[in-house]
């Protein structure tokens, strides 16, 4: 099973729910389900090169918050798919707060905000951790890889990307950034698991469109083709 990391995180962030371009983007193009699957999955690229919405601060920049005497220092520098951040975060602040809002990282979802239903599940050094429920400050050595950091410099989609496009795995789409990140801990674990394991890897991911056998197909296909 996925090593969840439980950190009690405030529960009072505003949750900007289905605010997304993944989905919207559907009902305007009427694109085909293949179409649509590809771009809820690929969603990160366009994320990433989005304006920032709380734009991370340079050092010494304009807003960047010291620690207050005897506090917690705010201004961290953040490992995120291989770039270092400068990021202002509050001492109580989520790391999916952080990501979304301040990063602009936006492939990663928030669900339930409480550490239930996984979609806002990303790598802590190769390990699937709830944002929701993670501490940016408990982030602050750690390798951090969001839904965004899969793809190849070239473009190229990770192989569990690529295996949940071919067995249509999605159905809405909402819980797919976190089922891939839980996905991809899992196979760098363990590159050949039996379709239990997986199962068990991926039992802290809820869909509500119960989509579990696709999802558990893909699983099986990306580790196939590793
Ligand atoms: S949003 Fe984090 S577990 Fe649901
Ligand atoms: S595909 Fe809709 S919630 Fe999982």
């Amino acid at each position: 099973m996925s090593d969840k990391n439980l950190v009690t995180g405030p529960e009072s962030f505003p949750e900007p729910r289905f605010d997304d371009g993944a989905l919207t983007q559907v009902a305007s193009t009427k694109a085909s389900r293949r179409q649509f699957i590809k771009g809820v999955i690929a969603s990160g690229a366009v994320a990433s090169s989005a304006a920032v919405f709380l734009t991370a601060c340079e050092p010494g920049e304009q807003g960047a918050a010291p620690a207050a005497a005897g506090g917690v220092e705010r201004l961290l520098t953040l490992n995120v798919n291989g770039q270092m951040r400068r990021v202002d975060v509050m001492p109580n602040e989520t790391l999916a707060m952080t990501l979304r809002y301040k990063l602009n990282l936006t492939g990663t979802k928030l669900g339930c905000d409480r550490g239930e239903c996984g979609a806002c599940t990303v790598l802590l050094d190769d390990v699937a951790h709830y944002s929701c429920s993670t501490l940016t400050h408990a982030a602050r050595n750690k390798a951090i890889t969001t839904v965004e950091g899969l793809e190849s410099e070239s473009g190229e989609l990770h192989p569990v990307q690529q295996a949940m496009i071919d067995e249509l795995g999605p159905q809405c789409g909402f819980c797919t950034p976190g089922q891939i990140m839980s996905a991809v801990a899992l196979l760098t674990a363990n590159p050949n698991p039996t379709r239990d394991e997986a199962r068990l890897a991926m039992s802290g991911n809820l869909c509500r469109c119960g989509a579990y056998d696709n999802y558990l197909n893909s699983v099986m296909r990306a580790a196939e083709m590793a």
